[in-house]
C-alpha cells in the first residue's frame, strides 16, 4: 500500500505538503479517487447509506425490475458493498451479485473503468452510487459505455450521484467557503467530474441507453433539519475529514498553513451548520435501459 499523494504528479496551484497525521488511502490502479479507505470512512459510509435510503423512502432500487434466479446484479464501486447488502435481503437468494472496487479488502478488486471481456451482455442490472470523486471527466462516458457492454440486452443501470458544492454559494459561512474552495482545487487538480449528474443524462444517451429517467430528492445538512438533518450534516462532515489528508498533501492551496487550521475549519463548519439553516444539496437516481435489440 502506498500514501495517495505520493505517486501522483503535482499541479501547479499545489505547493509542498503540510505536515499532518495522514489517513489510509489505495492509489491502486493510478486513481485519483479522493477519500480515505479506512474505518472511519467504513462508518461514514454506513451512515450515509442510511441516509441515501431515507431520503429515497428506503427504496433502494427504483428500476422496474423482478430479479429472479437467473439473473446478475453488477455494483461497480461497492466499497464495503452496503447496497448489495440490503438488496440481497429483498430479493431470491439464487440472484448472483458481484461488487467490484479498486480497494483490495474489497469483494473484488477490479482496475477502474474497464470490465472483464467475458462479462459482455452478462448482467441484469448494474449499480453504481457517488463515483463522483473517483472517475476524471474523461473516464465517465467510459465508465457508461463498459456498463452497457456487460448489461444483457434489455437491462438496466441504475446511478445515483448529488450536487456538488460551488464556491461562492456560501458567503454567510466563512468556513464551508473556504472548505468547499480547497475541495474545488483538488477535484480540478485531479480532474474530477463531480458536476457529472448534470450531464449523466445526456452521457446515459450517448452510450446507447434509452428510457432515462431521474429522481431527485433534497438532503437537508444540520440539527436544524431534525434527526435526518443531524445524521446528514455526520455524514458531510466525516466526508470534509476524509478530504483533509490530500489537501494537505496538495499544500493546502494557499487557503491554510497547518494541519490544525483545517480542523478548526471542519469545527467550525459544524457550527455554521448548527446556527444557520438553509444548507441543502439535490440527490439524483438514474436509471436507464439498454434496448432489447441493437
Ligand atoms: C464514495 S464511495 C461509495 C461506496 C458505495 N458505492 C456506497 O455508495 O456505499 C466510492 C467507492 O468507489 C471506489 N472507487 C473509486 N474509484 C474507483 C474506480 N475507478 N473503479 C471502481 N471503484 C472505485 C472507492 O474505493 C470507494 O469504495
Amino acid at each position: 500500500m502506498k500514501r495517495f499523494g505520493e505517486a501522483l504528479n503535482r499541479s501547479s496551484d499545489e505547493t509542498s505538503p503540510i505536515e499532518h497525521a495522514a489517513r489510509e488511502f489505495h492509489g491502486y490502479y493510478g486513481s485519483q479517487y479522493a477519500l480515505p479507505a479506512d474505518d472511519a470512512e467504513r462508518q461514514r459510509l454506513l451512515i450515509q447509506h442510511n441516509c441515501l435510503k431515507r431520503i429515497f423512502e428506503n427504496r433502494i432500487l427504483l428500476v422496474p425490475v423482478a430479479l429472479g434466479p437467473d439473473d446478475r446484479v453488477l455494483e461497480i464501486g461497492t466499497g464495503p458493498g452496503l447496497w448489495l447488502l440490503n438488496l440481497a435481503q429483498s430479493v431470491d437468494p439464487a440472484v448472483q451479485m458481484l461488487g467490484v472496487d479498486i480497494t483490495p479488502d474489497s469483494f473484488h478488486p477490479l482496475p477502474r473503468t474497464i470490465l472483464p471481456a467475458d462479462w459482455a451482455d452478462t448482467f441484469t442490472l448494474v449499480h453504481q452510487r457517488l463515483l463522483m470523486i473517483a472517475l476524471r471527466i474523461h473516464e465517465w462516458p467510459q465508465a457508461l459505455r463498459e456498463i452497457y457492454r456487460v448489461l444483457r440486452p434489455g437491462g438496466w443501470i441504475q446511478l445515483r450521484e448529488c450536487q456538488p458544492y460551488y464556491e461562492g454559494e456560501f458567503p454567510n459561512k466563512p468556513c464551508m467557503e473556504k472548505l468547499v474552495s480547497m475541495y474545488r482545487c483538488l477535484v480540478k487538480s485531479r480532474n474530477l467530474y463531480i458536476d457529472c449528474a448534470a450531464d449523466i443524462p445526456g452521457m446515459l444517451k450517448e452510450a446507447g441507453f434509452v428510457d432515462i429517467q431521474v429522481e431527485e430528492r433534497p438532503q437537508y445538512m444540520g440539527k436544524w433539519a431534525g434527526e435526518d438533518g443531524a445524521a446528514n450534516a455526520a455524514n458531510h462532515l466525516a466526508f470534509f475529514r476524509g478530504m483533509k489528508t490530500p489537501i494537505l498533501e496538495a499544500g493546502g492551496y494557499g487557503k491554510i498553513a497547518t494541519e490544525s487550521e483545517y480542523d478548526a475549519l471542519v469545527e467550525g463548519l459544524e457550527k455554521e451548520w448548527e446556527e444557520i439553516a438553509g444548507i441543502k444539496r439535490e440527490f439524483y437516481i438514474f436509471w436507464a435501459r439498454k434496448p432489447e435489440s441493437q
